[in-house]
C-alpha cells in the first residue's frame, strides 16, 4: 500500500464536543480535534467521520472495506460503545483494524460504560486519555508491526 490511510470516526453525541458536559470531555470541537490529529501526524491520509446513527456508521465501515480497506480506524463509538451488537458485528465482518477508544475512562464511571460490546473485536482499546486517547489509538496502527 502506498500512503498509511487511517479513518477516524466518531458516533453519537461526539458531534456536541466542546459544548457536551466538558467537565468530562474536554472544551475542543470535534473540528478542533480531528484538526489537531491531522497536525499531528502530518504523514498520514486521514478521513474524518461522524454519524449519531447506527446505520451510517456501519455503511461507513463497509464503504472503507469494500474500497479495499485502509490502514486502520480509531473509533470512538460513543454510547453504541456498550449495546450496538450490529456495530460489533460489523467490525468483526471486516478486516480492516478498528482501535477503540474513549476520552475518559469509562471503567472509573457508571457501571453501565464498564461493558464494551465491541472490544472483543477491535485490536485494541485506549480510554481515559482525553483527545490524546485518539493520538494513541493513531500511533497504535502506525506501529503495528513493529514488535
Ligand atoms: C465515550 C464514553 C461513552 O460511555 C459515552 O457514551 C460517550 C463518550 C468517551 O469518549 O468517553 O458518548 O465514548
Amino acid at each position: 500500500m502506498s500512503a498509511t490511510s487511517i479513518l477516524i470516526m466518531n458516533g453519537p453525541n461526539l458531534s456536541r464536543l466542546g459544548k457536551r458536559e466538558p467537565e468530562v470531555y474536554g472544551s475542543l470541537t470535534i473540528d478542533e480535534i480531528n484538526r489537531g490529529i491531522a497536525v499531528a501526524f502530518p504523514e498520514v491520509n486521514f478521513e474524518f467521520f461522524q454519524s449519531g446513527y447506527e446505520g451510517a456508521l456501519l455503511e461507513k465501515l463497509f464503504e472503507i472495506e469494500d474500497r479495499g480497506g485502509c490502514s486502520g480506524i480509531v473509533l470512538n463509538a460513543g454510547a453504541f460503545t456498550h449495546y450496538s451488537i450490529a456495530l460489533r458485528d460489523a467490525i468483526s465482518s471486516i478486516r480492516t483494524p478498528v482501535v477503540e477508544v474513549h476520552l475518559s475512562n469509562v471503567h472509573k464511571r457508571e457501571e453501565f460504560r464498564h461493558k464494551s460490546v465491541i472490544s472483543a473485536v477491535c485490536i485494541g482499546v485506549i480510554a481515559g486519555f482525553g483527545v490524546q486517547s485518539y493520538h494513541l489509538g493513531v500511533r497504535a496502527l502506525l506501529g503495528r508491526g513493529d514488535s
